[in-house]
């Protein structure tokens, strides 16, 4: 295997800024990965502070754990949709600050053997926690032609996704992201080729890891976790997800629609932060390509529980 690299932490000045509001909080990295981000905040923080790092991928957990060696620090293994579960229940409604810079890191992408890139050929697996029951293979091989056409069209945006699904399925068994590949060259032919395999890899890896429902009772299981004043900053790189965060950060649901109580006041668990979205500059993009689609978002728990009006 070869070393484990983790690129550079996207937005890491500004994960700072809107995360860190109290050097004595308790703080929850859902999204561990190499630590980059979990490393930036504990420098900032004062010896009361507590973090704790949750991540999925045992390599990711490895990583972090030697490069963070703290008592600050308490690394978790488990999936950040259960997370209010995967911290003690002594923390839940004092969470000053959680980050989610969700989807997959550098690392999980540039390692053949994990499955997740068409550029490299490995086997057909893409799961984050490799005790996932539910892997690529399964998804390509066993799902019916409606089923990968569904979610190669939701998951990926893609518009030939009829005909690749049904190339896929004439090419059964499909053993390697090499074969896959071959499976999507021979459905989509010409320049808009090697968008539909971002498209179609990216759709059965949403798939594998459910990560829009994941994403989505995170975000529910939030509100619980954070004290009054505190602050949740999601990091998405595609559109799907940036919408689910930003109709939950508007409205408390995924529809957008702000509900209202018995006495007319809007229902909002979170008040989205100013400016709404954030993104990288043309500096950081310039030197850290991986951050070009990133979008960050913060809300805050209002000391008011209602939220305002
Ligand atoms: C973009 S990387 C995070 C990089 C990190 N912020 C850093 O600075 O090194 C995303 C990480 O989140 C993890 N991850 C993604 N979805 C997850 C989930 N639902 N539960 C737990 N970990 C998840 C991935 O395994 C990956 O290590």
């Amino acid at each position: 295997m070869q070393p484990i690299s983790y690129h550079d932490p996207v937005l890491l000045k500004e994960a700072v800024d809107y995360l860190i509001t109290d050097v004595n909080g308790i703080y929850i990295d859902g999204t561990l990965g190499g630590g980059g981000h979990t490393s930036a905040f504990i420098q900032q923080l004062s010896d009361n502070a507590h973090i704790y790092g949750i991540d999925q991928d045992d390599d990711a957990l490895q990583t972090a754990g030697k490069r963070i060696n703290d008592n600050r620090f308490t690394a978790v293994k488990g999936n950040f949709g259960y997370m209010d579960v995967l911290v003690p229940v002594s923390v839940r409604g004092k969470v000053t600050g959680i980050l989610l810079d969700i989807g997959v890191s550098s690392y999980q992408i540039d390692e053949g053997s994990r499955g997740f890139s068409f550029r490299e050929d490995g086997p057909l697996d893409m799961r984050m926690d490799a005790q996932n029951a539910l892997s690529a293979a399964i998804v390509v091989n066993d799902y019916d032609v409606a089923d990968l056409t569904k979610i190669l069209f939701e998951y990926g945006e893609e518009r030939f996704s009829r005909k690749i699904a049904d190339a896929i399925v004439n090419r059964r068994p499909i053993n390697t992201t090499a074969e896959l590949k071959t499976a999507v060259e021979a459905a989509v032919k010409g320049p808009h080729v090697t968008k539909s395999l971002a498209r179609v890899f990216q759709a059965i890896r949403i798939e594998v890891n459910q990560e829009l429902e994941m994403l989505k009772s995170a975000l529910k299981r939030s509100v619980d976790l954070l004290k009054p004043g505190g602050r949740i900053v999601v990091m998405s790189y595609h559109s799907l997800e940036d919408r689910l965060v930003k109709h939950f950060f508007r409205s408390g649901n995924f529809d957008g629609v702000v509900e209202k109580d018995f006495f007319g006041n809007d229902i909002r668990p979170l008040e989205p932060v100013k400016p709404a979205l954030i993104t990288p500059s043309d500096d950081e993009i310039a030197r850290n390509p991986r951050a070009r689609s990133a979008r960050m978002r913060v809300a805050e728990k209002p000391s008011d529980q209602r939220g305002k009006s």
